[in-house]
């Protein structure tokens, strides 16, 4: 296999300028193919890695207490986390603060090998990059020891830089909307940060990342009963200038943010007994009010140099960029008419926050270890999103996002017991089983899986060893053929993106990554492990069912088995630096 790399970012030609082509232009030009991958350096330049830490020089740093595991009040258990209402929320002060940060975008543990000494998190990056940055936008709140205003969340040092001081009264109007005890939170993204190792490809990679972040936390929020709810109506000018991604002077010659998404978290007690409608926008005329307050800090330099600038990802960032404004809203409903019994088995008595912690990526799998068909059905009746009739909200985390979910699994199942091996399709929503069907092969088999929990749309395609396929199809990564299944998610694209706007595509990257999340903590809960894939060959994936157009397109791959640690490695604490053994 030749492996063609040109090693300067060719400008991206447009085509059109129809935003909804130019995304999916860059969508085709960054696919990898048998003999070809997308446009990247081709080698690492070690002497420019990018610093995975921004900070913003002379914004004075607010530490968060640091917490041991042991200190929550109330630890939820894994799967009651999950359960409508089991969870009592948590009041908004500096400690539920610390532990929703930890556990969103937190350090989970340092690797060190020889010299080398990298942090990981509770997030993951793909390449352990991280190019997403969390913001928090604070309201008065009385005994929280943070004025309102603007923060930018500091990872390594596990504190809230201030970016932008805010009147109590404007933040508190701009929040009015919203359920008592709302905050706002916020993510960026520094495409450098990817575009270093991953070039032309790495917008992608960065918008797989919001999703896990986006899910990260989600989640982090319920182990406090606090919900969330992406703010998908504002407009992206808006998430801007909140978030100060905007503010040139602030970046100087620094690698610039851009911003991703805004949602709003609130303790589940703050909707009151009746049923609340809340905003997926905010107020422009309140929101201008905020912009004129003062900044603090100057972003630091992530490389020294950055060699080639790959232009294909601007053009893809400036396509995608989301103008309008929909004044939609969610009715949240009644918490009366929601039931609150177990919605899923119970596997696991282990902490939400011991699984959050202990969630890492499987460099390589033991081609041996099989998961009950029982643990497999669990994992996918997780990552679906559908409120059923009695319950009428979605599970968690499913609630964060408001549209309907437009990714479907690809199953290459190896090792599941009693289940034939070979290619099985998850439908997330099962109102597109048609439109699925009618985009691959005709001679496919569609058989309903045996076995399956009776709302668990999960089909047989085709019986046989997938295990080299999967792998092959996956960059020729040992990891999708030696696992216990691994999948292909496959996005409704080209429909989603005329119909909706340009601005969807994104969005697409976005539920992948966070049905991605849900499977990295389901793999840690069941007792193996998992690993998000971004390297595989587009279209041989889509051959492998006969996909023929961009009607769907796998966008993120995930396989989950049982793991082969790297001896080679020590694991420090996550915050040893910081003191804390
Ligand atoms: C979007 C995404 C794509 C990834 N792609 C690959 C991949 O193709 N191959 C691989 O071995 N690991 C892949 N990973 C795993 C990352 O390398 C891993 O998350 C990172 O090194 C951090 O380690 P951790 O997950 O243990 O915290 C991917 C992760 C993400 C989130």
């Amino acid at each position: 296999m030749s492996i063609d790399q040109p090693f300067s970012g060719t400008p991206a030609e447009p085509i059109s300028t129809d935003p909804v082509d130019r995304v999916i232009a860059y969508h085709v030009r960054t696919k990898h193919h048998f003999n070809r991958y997308a446009r990247s350096l081709g080698f690492l330049d070690w002497a420019n890695q990018p610093d995975p830490f921004r900070r913003f020089e002379g914004a004075q740093l607010t530490r968060l207490p640091l917490l041991n595991p042991e200190d929550d009040p109330q630890s939820p258990s894994y799967d009651a986390m999950y359960q409508p209402d089991a969870v009592t929320s948590q009041p908004l002060t500096i400690r539920t603060v610390s532990r929703f940060f930890e556990l969103a975008l937190g350090l989970s543990a340092w690797k060190k090998a020889g010299e080398s000494e990298w942090a990981l998190r509770n997030n993951p990056s793909s390449g352990n990059l991280h190019p997403t940055e969390g913001y928090v936008l604070l309201p008065p709140v009385d005994g929280l020891d943070l004025m309102p205003g603007l923060y930018h969340y500091a990872a390594k040092e596990h504190g809230l830089e201030v970016r932008a001081d805010f009147s109590p009264e404007q933040i508190n109007e701009v929040l009015a909307p919203f359920p008592t005890g709302a905050f706002l939170f916020g993510l960026s993204s520094v495409h450098w940060r990817e575009a270093w190792k991953y070039g032309e490809r790495a917008f992608r990679y960065c918008n797989h990342d919001v999703g896990h972040a986006l899910g990260s936390a989600r989640i982090a929020a319920a182990t406090l009963g606090w919900r969330m709810l992406l703010l998908d109506g504002a407009d992206q000018n808006q998430v801007a200038r909140l978030l100060g991604t905007h503010r040139q002077d602030d970046f100087g010659e620094a690698e610039p943010e851009h911003p991703d998404c805004l949602a709003v978290v609130w303790p589940a007690d703050g909707v009151k007994r009746e049923a609340q409608n809340v905003p997926l926008y905010l107020d422009e005329a309140v929101v201008s009010k905020l912009v004129p307050g003062p900044w603090h800090g100057k972003a630091n330099d992530l490389s020294r140099e950055h060699g080639v600038h790959w232009e294909a990802i601007d053009e893809a960032a400036d396509a995608s960029w989301k103008t309008t404004t929909e004044q939609q809203t969610v009715r949240l409903p009644d918490p009366l008419l929601t039931r609150s019994e177990p919605v899923h088995t119970s596997r696991t008595a282990s902490e939400a926050g011991v699984i959050i912690r202990q969630r890492r990526s499987a460099v390589s799998f033991d081609a041996r270890t099989a998961i009950s068909a029982d643990a497999f059905f669990c994992m996918l009746q997780r990552v679906m999103p559908q409120a059923d009739e009695a319950h009428l909200r979605r599970p968690m985390p499913w609630d964060l996002l408001p549209w309907d979910p437009a990714i479907h699994l690809l199953l290459f199942v190896h090792r599941v017991e009693g289940l034939t091996p070979g290619l099985y399709v998850l439908v997330r929503d099962a109102k597109k089983l048609s439109v699925l069907q009618q985009s691959m092969n005709p001679e496919l088999e569609w058989t309903p899986v045996a076995g399956r929990p009776n709302d668990l749309p999960l089909y047989w395609l085709l019986q046989g060893d997938a295990r080299r396929l999967a792998a092959q199809v996956s960059c020729h990564q040992g990891i999708a053929g030696d696992s216990a299944f691994s999948l292909g998610m496959l996005a409704e694209f080209e429909g989603r993106l005329r119909q909706g706007g340009a601005w969807w595509y994104p969005r697409l990257f976005w539920e992948a990554g966070l049905v991605g999340q849900v499977l990295y903590l389901e793999a840690e809960a069941a007792g193996v492990r998992g690993t998000g894939i971004g390297c595989f060959f587009d279209d041989p994936v889509h051959e492998v069912v006969g996909i023929k157009d961009l009607a769907l397109q796998s966008l993120y791959h995930f396989t989950i088995g049982g793991p082969v640690d790297d001896q080679r490695l020590l694991t420090l604490p996550p915050y040893h630096h910081l003191g804390r053994k």
